[in-house]
């Protein structure tokens, strides 16, 4: 694609040209192909979104599939003249505006005498406004009077991070598309594809790790993609890459699992241990844990839960197997002391120590281990004062009511 050896970042070279190439929002990539494919095209969309998931991706894809001499298609051809002079920012009827520049009352009216020429080359019209929460009130009023009444050569691409500082006005004239977090799986299928093309090589766990770390932004995602090749050259490690991203390997992860719900403290304490040595962030750690102990317990709930889980086929045979026979509820207790032992390391100056303490809470929390003893303590307890002369209720009667969770093991 580029022969040159200047650097272009992976996310600029990478943006995808139509719809059919963006990954994942296929909610959105369908509903707009049907429209082109049925020419029932509203004359306003507004795309909204987290950062970096493709709402400028789709907005320019949009204008070409409007534009393109073959069009409207979903398909443009990319070749003719059209779609040549879009691609390089030269089409007259594709008017990109940045909203956070040109957000006065005049730039909007400047837009609205413009709205009234008919399109010089192309079919339509077509004004992109980036950005467009960032219109000052009277701009906006401007662009009200002409999403009144639109021209029929004209359409309107609008997209915004912050769809709450738009005017209700202004959303009950448009069609809106609300673009989703990119799940992790998706991530890493555009990830492999990038690495594929660009002769790169990674493993998937690498890239899981890449993906996870852009938290559902695609741009984000292909940011880190390009740190990890820059440190790491064309063949980075897995350990490489953990350190680039600053992320705590999977297997400490699951050592500390392991130790939390078999009960192992040791296991726990080692893992943390390493997590210090290692530099890594005791708060990232425990992140981390959160959404590996919140998988887990879906993974005891129920086989059906198993597809709510963003993560690969083998990571959930994995789960099943260390959670086997445990119960979903033991583990959703766990997470939530997990929950508060995470906000505490936050906020500790020593989070090490906090994490730490903590273990002995975490697996304390297994039932079958700890209420044993403690049951028999009671057991002794009673029998002595028995002894001693003091009145107490017989075991089994209605006084003296078993609580679900108690271990009948240890009252003999
Ligand atoms: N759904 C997607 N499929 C493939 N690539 C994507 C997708 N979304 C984003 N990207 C990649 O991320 C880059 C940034 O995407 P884009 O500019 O469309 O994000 P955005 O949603 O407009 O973000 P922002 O809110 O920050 O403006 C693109 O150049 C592209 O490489
Ligand atoms: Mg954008
Ligand atoms: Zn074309």
């Amino acid at each position: 694609m580029d022969e040159k050896p200047a650097y272009v970042a992976i996310a600029r070279k990478w943006r995808p040209l139509t719809l059919e190439e963006m990954a994942g929002q296929t909610h959105v990539t369908r509903t707009l192909k049907n429209a082109l494919a049925s020419g029932r095209i509203h004359h306003a969309f507004l795309f909204t979104g987290a950062r970096g998931v493709g709402k400028t991706t789709a907005a320019r894809a949009l204008a070409r599939a409007l534009q393109c001499a073959e069009g409207p298609t979903a398909t443009p051809c990319g070749v003719c003249g059209l779609c040549v002079a879009i691609l390089a920012g030269t089409c007259p009827d594709v008017i990109e505006i940045d909203g956070a520049s040109n957000n006065s009352v005049d730039d909007i009216r400047d837009l609205r005498d413009g709205v009234r020429y008919l399109p010089a080359v192309a079919r339509f019209r077509v004004y992109v406004i980036d950005e467009v929460h960032m219109l000052s009130k009277g701009a906006f009023n401007a662009l009200l009077k002409t999403l009144e009444e639109p021209p029929p050569h004209v359409k309107f691409i609008f997209a915004t991070t912050e769809v709450n500082k738009i005017p209700e006005t202004i959303l009950s004239r448009v069609q809106r598309f609300d673009f989703k977090r990119i799940s992790a799986s998706v991530v890493v299928n555009r990830l492999r594809h990038i690495c594929d093309a660009e002769g790169i090589a990674i493993s998937d766990a690498a890239l899981r790790m890449v993906a996870r770390a852009g938290e559902g932004s695609m741009r984000d995602a292909q940011s880190l993609l390009d740190q990890v090749i820059s440190f790491g050259g064309q063949n980075p490690d897995d350990g490489q890459v953990a350190d680039i991203l600053g992320m705590v390997s999977r297997a400490v992860l699951y050592e500390m699992l392991t130790g939390l719900v078999k009960g192992e403290p040791d296991r726990c304490l080692d893992a943390i241990a390493e997590v210090h040595e290692n530099g890594y962030e005791i708060a990232q750690f425990t992140g981390e844990l959160l959404e590996l102990v919140r998988n887990a317990a879906l993974v005891a709930l129920s086989p059906g839960a198993r597809k709510h889980l963003d993560v690969p086929e083998e990571e959930k045979e994995r789960l099943a197997a260390l959670v086997d026979g445990m119960s979903a509820e033991h583990l959703s207790r766990t997470f939530q002391t997990l929950l508060e032992v995470h906000d505490q390391v936050a906020r500790a100056t020593r989070p090490r120590l906090v994490l730490e303490m903590a273990v002995a809470r975490l697996v304390s929390l297994r039932p079958a281990q700890n209420l044993a003893p403690l049951v028999d303590r009671l057991v002794e307890l009673e029998r002595r004062m028995r002894g001693s002369g003091v009145t107490v209720p017989p075991p089994r009667t209605g006084s003296r009511g078993r609580e679900p969770g108690d271990d009948p093991e240890g009252e003999r």
